[in-house]
């Protein structure tokens, strides 16, 4: 099938496979009519995802109208879905007023922020996905309008819908087709992807050419949580650029100060877990390091007989049928480490050769050993 092929999903960038999943997604229901919940955290690109939806459809050649609910007052907000007749209100408009669906006509109504839609007025959007008519206010006769609802929120609905403050109806109607976005922090390996073509654009404007990211900013970026998700690793590279004064790459001094402290406590805290760590697991001092060994797992001297020996095989054996699996792994993996931190004292030749990053390798040492 395609993917990236396809222009109205070229502007998603990302090759993880929660991403290509989203796109072939896209693609499969761009097309048709059915109303689009589009969930995730803040800067995630429910946007993106919404015009891809529009774009990917014959309604492209229409209009996609975004509606904030979030950003206008609950008296106007009526009006400004639904539209008014002219002399509903003093100062209204005069032939009164279309409102954003019937603007949209024959395209898309983006909702963003829908959890922010009152109660009263998520009544009248039931009715009208299930009607296809509004209602302007002043008016008795409704209006048939050929829109498809696409809505987007980074709250939880199912958890307001418990709370009352969304109306279940609504929910069920709504949840039938979800796309989910996942948060960046959980799909890293697409951050080089959109550096790069944050970069280009960034360069023509700022008059640079620089496409390269030091080591301690790649780190950086991969160890970093991310809470404002496409949109903060944007404004970060951004704001690298106003600092930037040429060069062969983006240093860390040229990121953020909030970033260059998140990385500096960061480091301070990885340091301080290394040295409890080392009490409980002190090292091997007369021993070879892991990484003198070669790909086979001997070392040097063509053997490593304590290696092989490592795991207590009966051990194991005699936990099956008593333990989860999981217990098992978990015990086994303490071991390897623990045999591994006391034998090889530089942490990210040890993380490299568990072909883990150095941030899952400290996320393990916490887990088993602090
Ligand atoms: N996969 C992506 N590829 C390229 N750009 C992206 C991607 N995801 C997000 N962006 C960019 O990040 C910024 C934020 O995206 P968007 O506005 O769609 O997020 P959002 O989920 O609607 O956030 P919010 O909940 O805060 O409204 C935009 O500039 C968007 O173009
Ligand atoms: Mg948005």
């Amino acid at each position: 099938m395609q993917t990236t092929e396809d222009p109205s999903i070229a502007s998603i960038i990302g090759n993880s496979p929660q991403i290509l999943d989203l796109k072939q997604a896209v693609l499969k229901i761009a097309p048709r009519n059915t109303t689009v919940l589009l969930t995730g955290e803040t800067g995630t690109g429910k946007e993106l995802f919404a015009q891809a939806l529009h774009q990917g459809s014959l309604r492209r050649f229409k209009p996609f109208v975004r509606v904030n609910c979030a950003a206008i007052p609950e008296n106007l907000l009526e009006s400004e879905l639904f539209g008014y007749a002219e002399g509903t209100f003093t100062g209204g408009k005069k032939g009164g007023y279309l409102g954003k669906f019937a603007i949209a006509d024959g395209g898309t109504v983006f909702l963003d922020e829908l959890a922010e839609l009152p109660l009263t007025l998520q009544a009248k959007l039931l009715r009208f996905l299930q009607e296809h008519e509004i209602q302007r206010l002043g008016e008795s006769i409704p209006r048939r309008v050929n829109v498809r609802v696409v809505a987007a929120t980074n709250a939880n609905l199912a958890q307001l819908v418990k709370y009352k403050k969304f109306r279940s109806d609504l929910y069920y109607r709504l949840n039938v087709v979800t796309l989910e976005i996942p948060p960046l922090r959980n799909r890293r390996e697409d951050i080089p992807l959109l550096c790069q073509s944050f970069l280009k654009p960034l360069n023509a404007e700022y008059d640079y050419r620089v496409y390269r990211l030091s080591e301690g900013v790649k780190h950086l970026f991969d160890s970093y949580p991310w809470p404002g998700n496409v949109r903060e690793l944007h404004n970060a590279l951004e704001a690298a650029f106003y600092l930037f004064d040429g060069g062969q790459e983006i240093q860390m001094e040229h990121l953020p100060q909030f970033l260059r402290q998140w990385h500096g406590e960061q480091v301070q805290a990885d340091r301080q877990l290394d040295q409890d760590v080392q009490t409980v697991i002190p090292a091997v001092d007369e021993a070879e390091p892991i990484s003198a060994l070669n790909k086979t797992g001997t070392d040097s001297k063509g053997s490593r007989p304590e290696f092989a020996e490592l795991l207590q095989w009966q051990h194991y054996a005699s936990m099956i049928g008593t333990h989860p699996l999981a217990e098992i792994m978990n015990e086994m993996e303490a071991e390897i480490l623990r045999y591994l931190l006391a034998h090889e004292p530089n942490r990210s030749h040890l993380a490299e050769i568990l072909g883990i990053s150095r941030q899952a390798l400290y996320k393990k040492m916490h887990k088993y050993f602090v």
